[in-house]
């Protein structure tokens, strides 16, 4: 049996890892205690990895060895039988969400074969992301915002003044913003979670065009692998702020820090994504406890079949 066959196959397993993370999160809503939400996400991800018959190995995680005491990069789970898998995880996107009792929040993990997925560095990636039905290399990282969605437009037909963007709202993305606005476009700005922001590009009912700006260079992959599944384009480039950055990325094998990965750049091999809701979301609702009954809802893809779900379950409490 092939890879691109086992894959599709292990992602009711992922379900299940992220739901266990999602609820495990959620109990620390609006607490105010980041490190506590992502600490409970962390731990409920660990063991339920630990169930699964693969050969799991974390290559984009929680952080490096001395830093992370669990699902640190280059930490194997799994049982150890089965396939041989990499795995790019975020057990909480939107540890500032979740302490705030916010919308948005997310246990988000992808996989992929062995060498699947770029070893990112725990570094930040400027990013450029569309949905499908696009002329193929129509975004470009080195072209301004306002000429990305101008060119959108175009291919579109549509006026670039009905185009919207969506980045994340901080002060560095200033001249970004102006960029937009000086071509009239709308701007939809997110305190937090640009995986989300990326996928929403796919989905015409989010009514967000393009997602531009920097965030997480982990969030990038995972962004990037549940792409692979739905159909866009994207664009990504490591930004260093410091030698210790560069040190990270050449443990993780990059030589070329200037690089402009692409989509296959990101994620080349076959990937499985899934997203389960901590708090409500535009993605996913968010875990609700009903008297004795957890409901989670968790968005499920994979690229070899090009399977999209949604799944609501019901957990005993
Ligand atoms: P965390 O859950 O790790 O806090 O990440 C949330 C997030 O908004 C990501 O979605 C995004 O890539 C990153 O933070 C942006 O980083 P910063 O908050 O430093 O601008």
């Amino acid at each position: 049996m092939t890879e691109s066959v086992l894959i599709p196959h292990l992602a009711d397993a992922m379900v299940r890892v992220t739901e266990v993370a999602a609820i495990a999160a959620e109990t620390m809503a609006g607490r105010g205690d980041e490190k506590a939400a992502d600490a409970a996400a962390v731990d409920a991800m660990r063991t339920a990895f630990n169930a699964v018959d693969f050969q799991g190995r974390v290559v984009i995680g929680e952080g490096e060895r001395d830093e992370a005491p669990m699902l640190y990069i280059g930490e194997e789970v799994g049982t150890g039988n089965g396939p041989a898998i990499d795995i790019a995880l975020d057990p909480l996107e939107g540890t500032t969400l979740t302490a705030k009792a916010m919308a948005n929040a997310l246990a988000v993990l992808a996989i992929a074969p062995r060498g699947g997925l770029l070893y990112a560095p725990d570094t930040y990636m400027d990013k450029i992301a569309i949905g499908g039905g696009y002329p193929e290399g129509i975004i470009d990282l080195d072209a301004t915002a306002g000429e990305n969605i101008t060119e959108m437009a175009k291919a579109k037909g549509m006026a670039v003044t009905d185009m919207t963007a969506c980045v994340l709202d901080r002060p560095r993305h200033a001249d970004i913003l102006e960029s937009l606005r000086s071509v009239g476009a709308r701007i939809s700005l997110i305190s937090d979670g640009d995986v989300a922001g990326v996928i929403n590009t796919t989905n015409p009912m989010t009514g967000i065009d393009l997602y531009v700006g920097q965030g997480g260079a982990p969030e990038g992959v995972l962004a990037a692998a549940a792409l692979k599944c739905v159909g866009g384009q994207m664009q990504g480039r490591l930004v260093f702020r410091n030698d210790d950055e560069r040190r990270r990325a050449d443990r993780t094998g990059i030589t070329d820090y200037d690089k402009k990965y692409d989509l296959n750049g990101l994620a080349s091999g076959e990937t499985v994504f899934c997203a389960t809701g901590v708090t409500k979301g535009g993605l996913v609702d968010g875990v609700i406890r009903r008297g004795g009954v957890i409901e989670t809802d968790t968005l499920v893809m994979s690229s070899a079949d090009g399977m999209v779900r949604k799944i609501k379950s019901y957990h005993r409490a």
